[in-house]
């Protein structure tokens, strides 16, 4: 007798007493560590999706680790029948989103002139000998996401991209949004989360066709929490009212008179040039953080004379809307479901997701599924095309209700010899998803009337981010996830937020434009403002987003 074990969708019959890194390599699947096994290093992390009863106890290096996650060196199969189904954290290659589309091109227009330079066999960073070398110089943007990571490698001689990668951000055990990284950061001693994030960056730099050590800066991008997590710094403040990085408090009571962060490739734990600078961007108040900050770079705000907004929708959606003249900016804790976290079926866009759902006239599902392999869950592009969907066929009201009292939907029988299982969305499934989504329309809403502008006096609506680049606008518009604008405003623009980061990396200028929009945008509270929790009931419907309601 064996268990039936299912690693990254590989399976494999395993016998008691083995762990699940050993059958992890047994099917040549790479499981990150810095350790060997020997329980230190905590990179080795998988989650268990199904089957932890067949698995041995917790051990003491895996104390930090609670729900369905475990360290694939520790946990044993302990069962010689059964079947467990896990996954590592970085289970595949994520959809990169390359380039960013449809920006201003002026926006490129500016004068390499990066930081790092050189003088001889001297490299400076801004003036400031840090080496001696007649090699490369290099530098990397990074868009440090609650659910994704992505890395750019930029020449910072030529500004030419070399290298790229993405991957899931491994912190998601300590939590799938911000608020539970911030409770587990502060009731975790050890800086767990930063390490476990530093490993696994270390693993990624160090697969770049580059030397590290011709590293020599960093720009980091990312939510307020995120990065001050990666700069060791106290998130305490940003999790509780009234939500302010410990660079923000700082500033306001003179001790700084920017909200971002230096510190060197030694002290972050990489392994770039130790004396590399690692910059992290200003972050604009509250939630709203560097990632919206860049984008704003990216789209050439502090020169844009038409009105634009820029909608990122993820785990915390940021909203900016303005111009050169007056700039607004607000964040929506709108939670993970639309990346598919606290969905039953939920998946990133890696392979085996669904991306695309359509309703055939026989009430079938026609699906389109990443990778082009059998389907093992659904990702954010195919939960909003289920929803439109089921919507536009009568299957579900604007509610989020089945028809005929079921509570569940099934896309995807899966075969006897499949071991994946059925993909299906659960009605709870669609009220997690009301719930993300009232959270986004109400700050549209409360952003757009504290402009005092409606929805169609926006010149161009950003749709960032790489769900923002993959989602259906028509399907959006029918569930309301964004405004209904006629089509030529709406722009996919993809992961602006890394385009900022590399325009910061390469252009000292900018990065100083930079520093000076995020003094410039006005930070719009949602939680404070009178009429959120009416937007936040209306945006829970399933139906478009015409006009700013009248809250009485
Ligand atoms: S391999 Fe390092 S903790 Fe498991």
């Amino acid at each position: 007798m064996a268990a039936t074990l299912i690693i990254n969708g590989q399976s494999i019959e395993a016998k008691a007493g083995r762990s699940l890194f050993d059958y992890a390599e047994l099917l040549g699947i790479d499981v990150p560590t810095s350790c060997r096994k020997q329980g230190k290093c905590k990179e080795c992390m998988v989650e268990i999706v199904e089957g932890m009863d067949a698995l041995s106890p917790l051990t003491e290096p895996e104390r930090h680790l609670k729900g369905k996650f475990r360290l694939s060196c520790q946990a044993c199969v302990s069962s010689d029948t059964g079947y467990v189904r896990c996954h590592t954290m970085r289970r595949g290659n994520m959809r990169i989103e390359r380039h960013a589309l449809g920006l201003p091109g002026t926006n490129q227009a500016f004068h390499l002139d990066p930081a790092v330079t050189r003088d001889g066999d001297r490299i400076l960073i801004d003036g400031v000998e840090v080496d001696h070398s007649t090699g490369p110089i290099h530098g990397i943007a990074m868009d440090l996401g609650t659910t994704t990571v992505v890395l750019r490698l930029i020449d910072l001689e030529t500004g030419e991209q070399i290298a790229d990668t993405s991957f899931e951000n491994p912190q998601r055990f300590g939590g799938s949004e911000v608020m539970s990284r911030i409770a587990y950061d502060t009731s975790n001693p050890g800086r767990l989360l930063m390490r476990t994030l530093a490993g696994y960056l270390t693993h990624a730099i160090e697969k770049f066709p580059v030397d590290p050590t011709t590293i020599y800066e960093m720009v980091v991008v990312g939510n307020s929490t995120m990065r001050d997590l990666f700069f060791r710094q106290n998130v305490y403040s940003i999790g509780q009212t009234p939500y302010r990085s410990i660079t923000e408090i700082e500033m306001a009571e003179g001790k700084r008179a920017s909200s971002s962060l230096v510190d060197t490739g030694l002290r972050c734990l990489l392994p770039i040039h130790p004396r590399a600078r690692v910059y992290g961007a200003p972050i604009i108040s509250g939630h709203v953080g560097a990632d919206a900050a860049a984008a704003m770079l990216a789209v050439n705000l502090a020169h844009e004379q038409r009105l634009v907004a820029i909608m990122d929708i993820g785990t915390n959606t940021e909203l900016i809307l303005g111009n050169k003249d007056r700039i607004l900016a607000a964040s929506c804790p709108a939670g993970p479901a639309f990346e598919g976290g606290a969905i039953a079926c939920g998946m990133p866009a890696l392979d085996g997701a669904i991306e695309e759902v359509a309703i055939e006239g026989d009430g079938s599902f026609r699906l389109g599924v990443i990778g082009d392999v059998e389907p093992e869950g659904i990702c954010g592009s195919g939960l909003v095309d289920t929803l439109s969907e089921l919507l536009r066929t009568g299957r579900m009201n604007d509610k989020g209700r089945f028809e005929d009292d079921v509570s569940r939907v099934t896309l995807y029988h899966a075969p006897p010899h499949v071991q994946s299982g059925d993909v299906f969305l659960l009605e709870s499934d669609v009220n997690e998803l009301a719930q993300a989504k009232g959270a986004n329309v109400a700050g549209l809403h409360v952003v757009f009337s504290s402009y005092g502008i409606e929805f169609d006096d926006v010149d161009v609506f950003y749709l960032a981010g790489g769900f923002g680049r993959n989602l259906h606008v028509e399907a959006s518009k029918r569930i309301g996830l964004v405004p209904s604008l006629s089509a030529n405003k709406i722009v996919q623009a993809g992961n602006i937020a890394i385009e900022g980061a590399t325009i910061a990396l390469l252009s000292k200028s900018k990065r100083r434009e930079l520093e000076g929009l995020v003094k410039k945008a006005e930070h719009c509270r949602l939680e404070t403002h009178p009429s959120f929790f009416d937007f936040f009931v209306e945006g829970c419907q399933f139906k478009p987003v015409e006009a700013i309601p009248c809250a009485n």
